[in-house]
């Protein structure tokens, strides 16, 4: 019997370090510090900046993630991934200076120079400043609530993700230089700017598809103009077909879509 005793006491001690491995290394990397590159963004204001800014938090999936005011909400929470959460941005705009934000949004860096981990800033990386603008001014007129949903705290598979580089600090991810506002009159780079802030979340930084999350982009050769904007405005595939997830993104983000943003991102995607 006493062999029994000793392997079980040994397995658990293999686990019990491995596990403090993981901690320890993944804290290391939570608590590392970052340094924003100075940005001067050129703010674009006025009331129609405020309503593109409501409506590109759709597009952009904010809301998806921060709910549907903005007031946060917890992303995910299991007994092994732990809890992510995303906070409450209703006060933020007020508390936090322009280049505080920007900094957080495009560049994945807090504040308190950690980095965000979940929060897509690498996808955000070329937002332009208009866009930026956009959001910035729409995130000040928001009404403050006092909504503080329990805070993020990573479990043991998050932090594994995290060692093994599946889930990556933001701030240490390619760094893209935010795009210069000049592209909107060609549908090709328009349907490739969407796709690269928006897309990108799921189907990678070069939408060559995740592990796991969501397949690669580009060939569209099932779809149609009209298919291809069912499919990301409705949630529909031809006939009828279910994808998985598609009807919420439609929901809460691409039937914010503009036909001709819809038309350029099939006109990009289809040649790439
Ligand atoms: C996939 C989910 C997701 C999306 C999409 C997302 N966020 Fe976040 N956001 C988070 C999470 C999670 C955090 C907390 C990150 C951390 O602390 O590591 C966060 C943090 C932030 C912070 C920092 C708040 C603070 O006090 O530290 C700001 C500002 C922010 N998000 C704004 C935005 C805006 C604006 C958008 C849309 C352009 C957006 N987020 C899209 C998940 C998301
Ligand atoms: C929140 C994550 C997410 C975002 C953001 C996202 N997708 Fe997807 N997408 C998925 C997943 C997951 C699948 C695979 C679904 C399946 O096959 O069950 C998918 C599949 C697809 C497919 C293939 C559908 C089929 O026929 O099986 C297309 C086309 C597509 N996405 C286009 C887009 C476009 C264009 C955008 C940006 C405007 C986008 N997606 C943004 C998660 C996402």
């Amino acid at each position: 019997m006493r062999w029994i005793a000793r392997t079980f006491l040994g397995v658990f001690a293999v686990g019990w370090l491995c596990s403090a491995y993981v901690y320890l290394k993944s804290q290391q990397t939570i608590n590392r510090s970052h340094v924003p590159e100075p940005r001067r963004v050129a703010l674009v204001s006025g009331d129609d900046i405020q309503n593109e800014g409501a409506r590109l938090s759709r597009i952009f999936g904010c809301v998806s993630c921060h709910g549907d005011r903005l007031q946060g909400q917890i992303v995910y929470e299991h007994t092994l991934n732990g809890r992510i959460t995303a906070p409450n941005l209703t006060r933020q705009a007020s508390n936090l200076t322009v280049n505080e934000i920007e900094a957080v949004l495009r560049q994945g860096i807090k504040p308190d120079g950690t980095s965000v981990f979940v929060m897509p800033s690498a996808s955000f990386a070329a937002m332009t400043d208009r866009d930026f603008s956009a959001i910035f001014s729409y995130l000040l007129q928001l009404t403050p609530e006092s909504a503080s949903p329990k805070p993020t705290d990573y479990g043991l598979l998050t932090r594994y993700r995290m060692v093994r580089g599946q889930l990556p600090a933001a701030a240490q991810q390619r760094r893209t230089q935010p795009w210069r506002d000049t592209f909107r009159a060609s549908p090709r780079r328009l349907g490739e700017y969407l796709s690269t802030v928006s897309c990108s979340q799921c189907h990678g930084l070069d939408l060559q598809g995740v592990d796991g999350r969501a397949p690669a982009l580009g060939r569209l050769s099932n779809y149609d103009r009209v298919e291809f904007g069912e499919l990301l405005t409705q949630g529909l595939a031809p006939a009828g077909r279910q994808v998985a997830g598609k009807a919420d993104l439609a929901e809460q983000r691409y039937r914010f879509l503009e036909q001709e943003e819809v038309d350029a991102l099939y006109e990009y995607l289809k040649q790439r």
